[in-house]
């Protein structure tokens, strides 16, 4: 149940919630951001209700703010190679679709300016990924080879995501934020996955079937063999796009005194 891993969502919704709340003073301030400002008591509390404001107006994006669209939200390709992954499992999804972002609830964020650190807290009731997949070697113990359609579709998803930031002068002499890679630390938990492969074994029906059959009653084990690795590459999607909203703006800009 509460496996330590992460999916794509949340990388959105965490871009979303920073860029905006980032660029508010660079950028003229879209008129659905409220700003909050670093001396404001109720820094906290301002921060959460601004953001949870915000969100339903960014899910289809904001391309003036580098907001992509969340809902579907397009990722081109998640990899768990052999190197890295489960001993023996080579699985490549490309030209991922996913669906249910717009339902997230945004259940906390804290925004500690004095000890350079950001924490979020989510929660998606439903998310359907679906995918091109091409997988070769072992889940668990079971053979799988086959590449198709592939559906993986996650229920009451919980999700944290924390790091620590600390900031650099540039040319202008302003302060810029700078994630601190070594800290990022998401972690998820589920009620249920929901996991499909098309087309296994060559389209061979039985196999097919059994196999999908094995793979769903064992939800929970394969999300914490193939789950970590899928982190690992979404991490580095965030830390990605975090990075570049983040070059942009100075941190006075960002939060106001
Ligand atoms: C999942 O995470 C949420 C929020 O962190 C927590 O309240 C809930 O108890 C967790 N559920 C399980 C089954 O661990
Ligand atoms: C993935 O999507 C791109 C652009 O829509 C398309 O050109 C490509 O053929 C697709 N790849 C697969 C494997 O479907
Ligand atoms: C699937 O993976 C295998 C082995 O890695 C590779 O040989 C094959 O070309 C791939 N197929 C597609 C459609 O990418
Ligand atoms: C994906 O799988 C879920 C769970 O089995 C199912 O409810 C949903 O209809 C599927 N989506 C598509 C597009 O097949």
């Amino acid at each position: 149940m509460a496996s330590p891993h992460q999916t794509l969502l949340c990388s959105s919704v965490i871009i979303l919630v920073f860029a905006l709340s980032l660029y508010e003073a660079s950028l003229p301030l879209p008129s659905f951001i409220k700003a909050c400002h670093r001396s404001d008591p109720n820094f906290k509390a301002c921060a959460l209700k601004s953001a949870r404001e915000t969100l339903p107006n960014v899910f289809d994006g904001v391309p003036k703010y580098r907001v992509p669209k969340l809902d579907p939200l397009i990722i081109d390709r998640l990899q768990v190679d052999e190197g890295h992954g489960p001993v023996g499992l080579a699985f490549t999804a490309t030209n991922c679709t996913i669906y249910g972002i717009r339902n997230v609830r945004l259940d906390n964020v804290d925004i500690d300016l004095p000890k350079r650190h950001v924490f979020y807290d989510f929660y998606i009731p439903r998310v359907e990924i679906m995918c091109k997949y091409n997988a070769s070697g072992r889940i668990l113990l079971l053979p799988i080879r086959g590449e198709g359609p592939t559906n993986l579709t996650l229920t009451d998803l919980y999700m944290t995501y924390n790091y620590d930031f600390y900031t650099k002068k540039k040319a202008d002499n302003k302060d810029y934020f700078y994630l601190n890679e070594d800290t990022t630390k998401l972690t998820y938990n589920t009620s249920r996955l929901y996991i499909r492969l098309e087309n296994l074994f060559n389209g061979d029906k039985l196999l097919g079937e059994s196999t999908n059959k094995a793979l769903d009653e064992n939800w929970d084990e394969v999300l914490k063999s193939v789950g970590p690795i899928v982190a690992e590459t979404v991490a580095e999607v965030i830390r990605t796009i975090l990075g570049n909203i983040f070059e942009l703006v100075s941190y006075d800009e960002a939060f106001p005194k």
